[in-house]
């Protein structure tokens, strides 16, 4: 294919559900001129308790799909799937794709001043020690914390982002790493970032939080730059920049979006994705 229909093709995203959409954001943010297909798989969230043996066939499924819908690159917005699926989707691909959780523990480890590091992510990702490898692999004497917050997914999907029931979970499991000393918590499922002024309220102003989607743009942005695919024109008005579609309840994900984007989401299409 020639260089140029390269960069006009879409960048593919996907997450379990709205989560990624912190990730999309980002993206937007960074490289605007890029168009986006994005897949949140609403059917089938969560991940963060099913086995890396699911997440992966699912994961599988869900890059099929968007492969055909000729994306030039695959962004993983999901922690639990960049944990359980990226190493083995990326040997099977022809495209380049990233996850996640590189990026956020590139930022943390950057960030921390006293060297303790929490990571607050679904069970999946916690019980994978994914974060943990990547960050002592860049500072050997770093501690990391890990602690699973399962019900934080469930209270965003069902939009209860500032709410005294996230408020009253939130200091049930952030209490342990209050004691603990940590100076930098990383925001380690792609749901989370959209419960981070709660977060940010437990844990107080001493500690930093890291939202992984922000370094995951960059990466992209990088990858996009040295492979020569990085969009330099913007899409023409009226053309669809940017494509939603998930496994199930179309109209609620479309009205999530339009909460959390400036821009309005005008339509999302559900399909099957056990066809893939
Ligand atoms: N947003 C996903 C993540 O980053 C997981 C949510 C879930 O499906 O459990 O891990």
């Amino acid at each position: 294919m020639e260089e140029t229909n390269l960069k006009n093709l879409p960048i593919g995203v996907f997450d379990s559900g709205v989560g990624g959409l912190t990730v999309v954001r980002e993206i937007m943010r960074q490289i605007p001129k890029e168009r986006i297909v994005y897949f949140g798989d609403t059917a089938r969230v969560p991940y963060g308790s099913k086995s890396k043996e699911t997440v992966t066939k699912y994961s599988r499924q869900i890059v099929r799909f968007l492969k055909t819908q000729n994306v030039k690159a695959i962004v993983i917005a999901c922690n639990t799937a960049s944990a359980y699926a990226l190493e083995q989707i990326e040997k099977e691909i022809d495209i380049p794709i990233i996850g996640v959780v590189k990026p956020g523990a590139v930022t943390a480890a950057r960030a921390t001043d006293n060297g303790k590091i929490g990571v607050i992510a679904t069970e999946g990702t916690i019980n994978s020690e994914i974060y943990t490898q990547y960050i002592k692999a860049l500072k050997s004497d770093a501690k990391v914390m890990g602690k699973a917050c399962p019900l934080f997914v469930p209270l965003v999907e069902e939009g209860l982002l500032e709410d005294p029931v996230t408020d009253e979970i939130a200091q049930r499991y952030l209490s342990v790493l209050i004691d603990s000393g940590i100076d930098t918590l990383i925001l380690g499922c792609t749901h989370y970032p959209l419960i981070r002024s709660t977060v940010g309220r437990v844990m107080g102003e001493a500690v930093t939080l890291v939202n992984p989607a922000y370094e995951t743009a960059i990466e992209l942005k990088r990858l996009l730059t040295e492979k020569n695919m990085l969009q330099d024109e913007k899409p023409a008005l009226g053309t669809n920049q940017y494509q939603f579609f998930v496994s199930d309840g179309a109209e609620k994900f479309q009205h999530f979006a339009n909460t959390i984007f400036k821009y309005g989401v005008l339509a999302v299409k559900q399909i099957n994705i056990e066809e893939y």
